[in-house]
């Protein structure tokens, strides 16, 4: 397995210079492009790596399975369907064009900017500090790494430039999605998806995913199936925004992707697989990760479909 991942790394690295690091965070244009790492966390939890498979890099979107999830277990299937729904939208993570139909009938989605801020209003905690700080030791728990914190510096990057994030909250609001104090809100989103993760990490954050709720090693029942059941059909459907279909056709398993240049990978039942290279495509992808992705499905045959 480590040589095949060390090929995919090698042979992936030719696509780095099609992308783009993010740039309209502005911390994050300071990443080097040309970082390329994979981790696959299999039964057992036995793990294999390749590349820069250590780098630290922020969530960013990568973080919006986890606020599902912190929702799901905080407030119930029935609240998070009513306020976010399940469809997938076939647009950017930050479009603005969205159908009234949508704003009132729970079609927000929650792999996308506003699904996801919509979301943070479920997480139990009086106050917006309390609610990150239980999906801050969730991720930690799911990912076996209680050191996880937030990247101080991307955290004040998006908060002083996030004004589009602003409006999509605001719209939330003046369509009587959310009611708490907007600022509150993002804070609390924004410093989500400023935690900082590594390949290995995503691995077993996915791997968990993948079993359903089930820790591969210790077999402890982290969470309910059903609600695995939300997180993975939503990121299959939804989870690389406007480029779903065709991650669908050419990987075929449920991924999601943040313009940190992570991407998490949950293949039922077998692995949980964490890429990461941030230079990115048009619909803020990881260019080399979903290639490399595409090429370890086929010689392993992992796609679902
Ligand atoms: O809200 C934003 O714009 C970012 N913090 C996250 C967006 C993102 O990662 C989109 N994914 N590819």
């Amino acid at each position: 397995m480590e040589k095949l991942l060390e090929r995919i790394i090698a042979e992936c690295r030719q696509f780095i210079p099609q992308g783009h690091v993010a740039t309209y965070i502005p911390e994050l244009a300071n990443v080097d492009p040309n970082q390329i790492g994979i981790c696959v966390n299999l039964e057992d939890g036995k793990e294999y790596t390749a590349g820069d498979f250590q780098v630290p890099f922020t969530m960013q979107s990568v973080v919006k399975p986890l606020i599902l999830l912190q929702a799901l277990m905080d407030s119930g299937i029935d609240a998070v369907r009513a306020l976010v729904g399940v469809e997938a939208t076939g647009k950017p993570f930050d479009a603005f064009n969205y159908s009234d139909q949508a704003l009132t009938g729970a079609h927000i989605n929650p792999m996308i900017n506003t699904g996801a801020i919509a979301l943070c209003t479920l997480i139990r905690g009086e106050t917006y500090e309390e609610k990150f700080s239980r999906l801050l030791e969730l991720t930690r728990r799911l990912a076996d790494n209680p050191s996880l914190c937030v990247d101080e510096a991307v955290y004040r990057s998006e908060k002083m430039t996030g004004n589009k994030n602003r409006a999509l909250a605001y719209m939330l609001k003046a369509y009587g999605m959310i009611e708490d104090p907007v600022e509150d809100i993002l804070d609390c989103y924004f410093r989500a998806c400023s935690i900082t993760v590594n390949c290995r990490d995503l691995a077993r954050i996915g791997h968990i995913f993948a079993k359903h709720g089930v820790h591969p090693e210790t077999w402890e029942h982290l969470f309910p199936a059903e609600y695995a059941r939300y997180v993975n059909a939503t990121m299959a459907t939804c989870g690389m925004y406007d480029g779903s279909g065709e991650f669908a056709l050419t990987v075929g398993f449920p991924a999601k992707s943040g313009v940190g240049g992570g991407i998490m990978s949950a293949v039922s039942q077998r692995m949980g697989i964490g890429v990461y290279a941030p230079a990115l495509d048009k619909h803020g992808n990881s260019v080399a990760g979903v290639q490399a992705l595409a090429k370890l499905s086929q010689e392993l045959g992992l796609s679902i479909y």
